[in-house]
């Protein structure tokens, strides 16, 4: 790959530029899939044998449907209207066709997303909320090589690539070297790095974005730039600061981190409201000060109660991956947290890999080898979900479980679920300017809230949509505030949104920006007004180019 700027396609750009009268820029959607088909047309069949139906697909051709609807991860988002759908979809073979898209666009004036593993809890990789702005979606699930280098302990993986996808290759070449990425075997790693990505080595290693050595980016001048000619500060905002907005990610270089050959997972649960709100607040006090090699989540949600017929009641369902053996896990348990009562019987002892499935929730014994189809087959999965995310700083109080609690037994549909994530260890050593996920000493614990449902209908989903802001307004005194953090992974629509028309202010992004990114939002719109200062790399809750607000001189 060169990383010279790229030239070639220019001068046939040109010509169609002078073919075209510009009234074709907002005409009928027709005529813009025609330029287009025209401008693409004339770049691939000079550069690569692939006929082009098979990577552009148009809402005239057969594909379309099944090409759009295969990533689609929130089923929210399924049967939006034309008009909030990309007006074609490309599935670029090579990173040359990516730079192709990415200058068509640009010359046809066509807005751009691009779509990796199409986890975007807001399906921002491929609706829009914008209909008046055509799009064309580059969706990257035919990039997706993953290159594994043992002695560097390195590797290169495409962006297309699923988490899955990559632990397999990693497990295949070396059974002691890791990556610290997320818990769900179809998430991609093009959108979960942008955003940061925790799993259960979160503190032992950081994230995932906290891992990452060298990148391809295609920007909006359709260059291909590597580490060396993007410069730090735009590698430093591509590792968290939000996907579809600095350019395309074609590859990332990851870092493996090293793992011990057996290490230990457990899963142990509790019910009933009583002995949850007694060991939730236990958890509180020991879950970010566990040696670093121990990570234990905690998932809240709402069951049946077996003693109890028909009662529903709260559970408390705690995993925790030990990178060391069973035996030293229960001396620190005993030692650290008693109230959990782990035994033995909870704890299975596994290898690295076998622990991907195992906290993905695979049955026991399964092959690695299904990872490989965690695309269509993963365990993880929601039929219509909103999600929302907080940080915590302080204990919460027993009036605020108690309030939590009877949220739960609220909604009529669920079930509703809460995660926590302990930070501490390596995650409060790392800098919060380090890259730009701000939320680093201080945090005890993130919070994942989420409202999942498959009814159908307007009003069942305003019901949950109701349910969850309800229960996110009850925990504003109990979390950060000013601002409130929020992960950028959980992306949050409620929190503010960048005019449709690409011209949003530096100042009305900033509200919903520092939420997730704290004091290095400034930095990120500065470097975003470097790279792309035409804000042709935008969707709703990208980061703006960066404007002094002071008066004019
Ligand atoms: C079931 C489920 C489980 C999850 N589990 C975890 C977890 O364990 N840990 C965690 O940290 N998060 C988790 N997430 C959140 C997840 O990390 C984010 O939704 C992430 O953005 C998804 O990445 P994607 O490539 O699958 O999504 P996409 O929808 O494809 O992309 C997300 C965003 O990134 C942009 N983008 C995608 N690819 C690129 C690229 N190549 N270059 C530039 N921009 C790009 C998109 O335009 C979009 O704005 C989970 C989400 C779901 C739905
Ligand atoms: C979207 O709709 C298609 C066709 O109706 C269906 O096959 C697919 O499973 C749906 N996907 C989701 C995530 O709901
Ligand atoms: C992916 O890897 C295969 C096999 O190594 C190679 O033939 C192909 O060119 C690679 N594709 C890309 C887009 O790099
Ligand atoms: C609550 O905890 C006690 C002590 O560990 C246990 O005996 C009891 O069975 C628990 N109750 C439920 C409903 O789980
Ligand atoms: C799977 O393993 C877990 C713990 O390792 C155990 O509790 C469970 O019974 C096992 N399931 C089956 C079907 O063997
Ligand atoms: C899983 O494998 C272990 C040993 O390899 C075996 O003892 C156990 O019975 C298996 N469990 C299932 C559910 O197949």
């Amino acid at each position: 790959m060169d990383f010279l700027p790229y030239s070639g396609l220019l001068p046939t750009l040109y010509l169609i530029f002078l073919l075209s009268s510009s009234t074709w820029i907002v005409s009928s959607a027709f005529g813009v899939h025609s330029d287009l088909l025209l401008c693409l047309h004339s770049r691939y069949t000079t550069t690569t044998s692939t006929s082009m139906p098979d990577l552009i697909h148009t809402p005239l051709s057969a594909s379309y449907p099944s090409v759009f609807q295969f990533s689609i991860r929130n089923s929210r988002f399924n049967d939006t209207s034309a008009s909030r759908k990309p007006i074609a979809i490309i599935t670029p073979n090579t990173v040359s066709q990516v730079q192709s898209a990415v200058l068509c666009s640009r010359l046809l004036h066509l807005h751009v997303r691009v779509r990796s593993g199409g986890h975007d809890f807001e399906g921002m990789s491929y609706v829009s909320s914008a209909p008046s702005q055509p799009f064309l979606l580059i969706d990257l699930i035919n990039l997706r090589n993953v290159t594994v280098d043992v002695p560097t302990k390195s590797a290169w993986v495409q962006a297309g690539a699923v988490l899955g996808e990559v632990y397999h290759s990693i497990a295949s070449a070396s059974e002691t070297l890791a990556f610290p990425a997320g818990i769900c075997p179809s998430v991609g790693v093009g959108g979960q790095i942008s955003g940061g990505g925790y799993g259960m080595m979160l503190r032992k290693y950081g994230m995932a974005a906290d891992n990452i050595l060298d990148a391809h980016l295609v920007d909006a001048e359709g260059r291909v730039l590597d580490r060396a000619a993007m410069g730090e500060d735009v590698f430093w905002a591509i590792r968290g600061g939000g996907g579809n907005t600095y350019g395309i990610i074609v590859s990332w270089k990851l870092k493996l981190v090293p793992v011990p050959a057996r290490l230990t997972g457990f899963t142990i649960s509790k019910t009933s409201e009583r002995n949850v709100t007694k060991v939730v607040d236990r958890y509180q006090h020991v879950a970010d000060k566990l040696p670093d090699e121990l990570m234990i989540t905690l998932m809240l949600n709402r069951i049946r109660s077996t003693a109890s017929q028909g009662q529903t009641t709260i559970e408390a369902v705690f995993q925790g991956l030990y990178l060391g053996e069973t035996e030293t896990l229960l001396t620190v348990m005993k030692q650290s947290f008693p109230e959990l009562e782990l035994t033995q019987e909870e704890c299975t002892e596994m290898s690295w890999i076998e622990s991907a499935l195992y906290f993905a929730g695979y049955p026991n014994n399964t092959s690695y080898h299904e990872l490989l189809n965690s695309r269509s087959s993963s365990p993880v999965q929601f039929d219509k979900v909103k999600a929302k995310s907080d940080y915590v700083q302080r204990m919460l109080p027993a009036k605020a479980l108690q309030g939590i609690w009877k949220r739960f037994y609220q909604v009529e549909l669920g079930p509703p679920l809460m995660q926590i994530f302990p930070h501490g260890g390596e995650m409060s050593r790392i800098s919060d300017s380090s890259i730009p996920y701000p939320h680093r000493s201080g945090i005890i614990f993130k919070i994942q809230y989420y409202a999942v449902w498959s009814g159908e209908g307007k009003e069942v989903e305003k019901r949950q949509l109701d349910w969850i802001k309800g229960l996110y307004k009850f925990m504003t005194p109990y979390v950060s505030n000013n601002p409130r953090g929020a992960y950028p992974n959980s992306r949050d629509l409620d929190l503010g949104m960048n005019d449709p028309t690409g011209n949003t202010g530096y100042e009305q992004a900033r509200v919903w920006g520092e939420q997730y990114f704290k004091h290095n939002f400034e930095r990120l719109a500065r470097v975003k007004a470097a790279i792309d200062p035409s804000n042709f790399f935008r969707n709703e809750q990208s980061v703006p180019p960066f404007v002094r607000m002071t008066g004019r001189v």
